[in-house]
Formats: C-alpha cells, structure tokens, sequence
C-alpha cells in the first residue's frame, strides 16, 4: 500500500508522542477550593465529596503548605458559616474578625507567597441559600452588589491577593474595581466567575457548605445552559469592569464554551471543574467502571485543551501526583 501521509508515525512510541504533544498541564495551573471550618482540628470528610476534606484554620495551614511544596500557587477559599451567623444582609461577610477574614491573614502570615483567592457571593451567609439578598421572594441585584462591594473589601484588607465574585450579579465587577480603586487597595485582583452556568454539577458544594438555596433556584442570576452568545457578553462586559481573569464553570459539560471564551479575550481565562464533576468521577472509580487516575488526567487536560490557562479542581494533588 502506498500512502502519502502516515499519520501514527507521531504516535509510535512513548518518545515521540511526547515530542509532538499540544497540551501539558503544570503545578502551577491549578487552584485549589479549599473549605474552611469554625473551630480546631476539624477535619470533615464531605460525604458527597470522598476524599476532599472542611479543615479548622490550624489543618487548612498545614493543607496550604502541603500544596505550596508541591507546587500548586494558588488556592480558592469558600467559608461555613455558622447557622447563627446567616440573615438576608450578609453582614457576617464582611466582619473583619469573620472566618473568612481571620483564615486569609492565617494562610498571608505562614505562606505569603501564596496567591489567596476568596470566594466573594452571600450564600453562606444567606438564610435563604441564594447568592443574594431576598425581598418578596426576588435576588435583589443593586442591594447585593452593595454586599458584595462591603465584602469584597473586607477580604482585600485581610490581605487576598485576588477576590472572586461568583454571584452573577450585574455591574457587581465595575462596583468592586471602583471601590478597591477608591480605598487604595490597587494590587487586589479580581477573578470573574463570568459566564457562570445554572448547572445541577453543583450538588455536593453545597453540601460541603450546607448552603442549598431554601426556595426555587439560581436561574434569574445563573445562566442558562443552552446558551453560548450570552457567554460571550457576560464575559466582555466583566473585563470591561476591570476584570483581571475571568472564568466558565462548570468546565467539562461546557468546553465549547471555554474555548469561545478564550478565543473571544485577551485575559487568562479559568475554569472550575466543579464538585459534581468531582463526585463522578469518584462514584464511578468506587464502582470500578472507571480508573480515577486515568480519568483525572483525561478530564483537566480536556479542560486545557479546550482554552483553560488555569482550572480550580479537587483533584489539584492528585494531578500534581500523577504528572510527577
Ligand atoms: C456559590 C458557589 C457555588 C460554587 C462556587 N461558588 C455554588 C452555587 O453557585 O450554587 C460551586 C462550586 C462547586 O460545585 O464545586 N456562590
């Protein structure tokens, strides 16, 4: 047979395939969630979650130094508030002796290094569960970018090096530029959750911060997700706000998405393999149909491939230990 091109002359051994490889993921492309308890010595497995952990302030250090040794640069922080602690203000949010606060200034003072990313929406803190404050049973928009301003604020004098609104409010990134500019915070960054999907992958989170919303869902702030134009929109609008890096959640079911995403901007672009994605795989390992450390693999590398320069995941660790 004669053929002009033989395309599995790239692929015929292990050497060669790594000469011609597009896509290697890094230590340092991964975020790392991380969820943070009141108390000491907490250590609460997340039973959707197998395997990923809610440490006190003293374990999430000793976390935070076992990531940094293995090279992973940043980690993303989500708080459980206290029950005692939710209303429909939010105002534990931006208590400067909140845990939020009290754990970047932990995290700043043994590690400065790091790059502390906080997670900047209400519904820890909500009674209702919803990104938002209530009134007559709507997610008020202007209230909450107030909130979201207050508590954004708060975090970045803890010492967060980058905020994260992921509440899909509008207008709420012009706000919070405009305010850290205003309070002379101008070396805190902002990381968008712009083109934030309506998505059931979220499940397990919201466990893992008993912060399910109470009543209906997230539809009239999260986007729908049969929609690809708005993706865009979101997205431009946010880093015209001043948006320093933006990002698509969930990753897997929306890799068309990153990928528009990536080729329609000028900003590192993030994704968030989210707990649902996490919690797949880990149920389908336990069942023995899939192999785990295969999966994780394929799946974040997917999420490179598809236009993603930085990816939040739970399986941060395991990825590092598997490329090493
Ligand atoms: C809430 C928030 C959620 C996640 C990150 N921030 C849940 C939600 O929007 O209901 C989900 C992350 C995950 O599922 O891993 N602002």
């Amino acid at each position: 047979m004669f053929l002009q091109r033989r395309n599995r002359i790239l692929r015929t051994n292990a050497s060669i395939r790594s000469l011609v490889s597009e896509t290697t993921l890094k230590p340092a492309d991964f975020i790392a969630p991380l969820f943070i308890d009141e108390g000491e010595n907490v250590a609460f497995e997340i039973p959707s979650m197998p395997g990923y952990y809610r440490y006190s302030i003293d374990g999430t250090i000793k976390e935070v130094k076992l990531l940094w040794s293995m090279g992973i640069r940043s980690v993303l922080l989500f708080v459980k508030a206290a029950d005692e602690m939710k209303d429909n203000t939010g105002k534990e949010a931006w208590n400067p002796d909140g845990l939020m606060q009290r754990t970047i200034k932990a995290i700043k003072n043994a590690l400065p290094e790091m790059i502390v990313m906080t997670d900047v929406a209400l519904d820890p803190y909500s009674v209702y569960g919803h990104d938002g404050i209530v009134e007559d049973g709507e997610i008020v928009n202007d209230p909450t970018v107030e909130a979201l301003v207050k508590m954004s604020l708060s975090h970045a004098k803890a010492g967060a090096d980058i905020v994260a609104p992921s509440d899909m409010m509008d207008g709420r990134i012009g706000a919070i530029r405009e305010a850290l500019e205003q309070n002379n915070y101008i070396k805190t960054g902002i990381m968008a959750y712009s083109a934030k999907y309506a998505s059931c992958f979220y499940g397990p989170f919201r466990d893992a911060l008993d912060s399910a919303p109470g009543f209906g869902d997230k539809k009239t702030y999260q986007m729908d997700y049969g929609n690809r134009i708005e993706a865009i929109k979101e997205t431009l609008m946010d880093i015209e706000e001043g948006a320093d890096i933006v990002m698509v959640k969930p990753a897997m079911a929306y890799l068309d998405i990153i990928r528009e995403v990536k080729n329609a901007v000028d900003v590192p672009v993030s994704a968030y393999h989210v707990s649902g994605e996490y919690a797949m795989i880990k149920a389908s390992a336990k069942m023995g149909w899939i192999n785990e450390d295969k999966a994780i693999l394929e799946c974040l590398t997917s999420i490179k491939r598809a236009g993603a320069d930085l990816i939040a995941t739970y399986f941060a660790k395991d990825a590092v230990k598997l490329l090493s």
